[in-house]
């Protein structure tokens, strides 16, 4: 089940720097359409830290997501590796989970018992969830 933190709980300090890393990011989202910022961070089993936000497009289909920036990124960075954390921050009371095109891409890349942050800049309110439970049943191959 998901656990609540608040941002500056010492039970966090472990993974601070990859929240610091998806809030900072966050305020390079484009997001001229819908003014919500969304920064994420994956951690990677090579130990190396990728980042993306929100890039929105006037014809909408077209945005992408922070998450999928994100994964996009360690890709161009490293190649195919699996990911061993995922933080996203948004400025929402209650932290955003990723979208359902999100979750899809991120389980190519993302074990069920994987951690994932969600952050509020605005609150400071973090939910940890276990991978698996946004995503309990992926399709990842065929
Ligand atoms: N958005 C993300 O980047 N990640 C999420 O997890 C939820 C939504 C973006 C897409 C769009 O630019 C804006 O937030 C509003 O949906």
């Amino acid at each position: 089940m998901a656990e609540d933190y608040k941002l500056e709980s010492e039970e966090l300090d472990e993974v601070r720097p990859l929240l610091e890393t998806a809030m900072a990011v966050k305020k390079n989202a484009f997001a001229p359409f819908s003014h919500f910022h969304v920064g994420a961070a994956i951690l990677t089993e090579k130990g190396n830290v990728y980042s993306g936000c929100n890039v929105e497009n006037a014809s909408l289909g077209g945005t992408i997501c922070a998450e999928r920036g994100a994964a996009m990124a360690s890709v161009a960075g490293e190649g195919y590796s699996r990911f061993r954390t995922i933080a996203i921050a948004s400025g929402s009371d209650e932290p955003v989970p990723p979208c359902a095109i999100c979750r899809q891409f991120l389980s190519q890349f993302t074990d069920g018992d994987v951690p994932v942050y969600l952050v509020s800049t605005r609150t400071g309110v973090v939910k940890k969830f276990d991978f698996s439970e946004l995503m309990p049943y992926p399709f990842i191959e065929f």
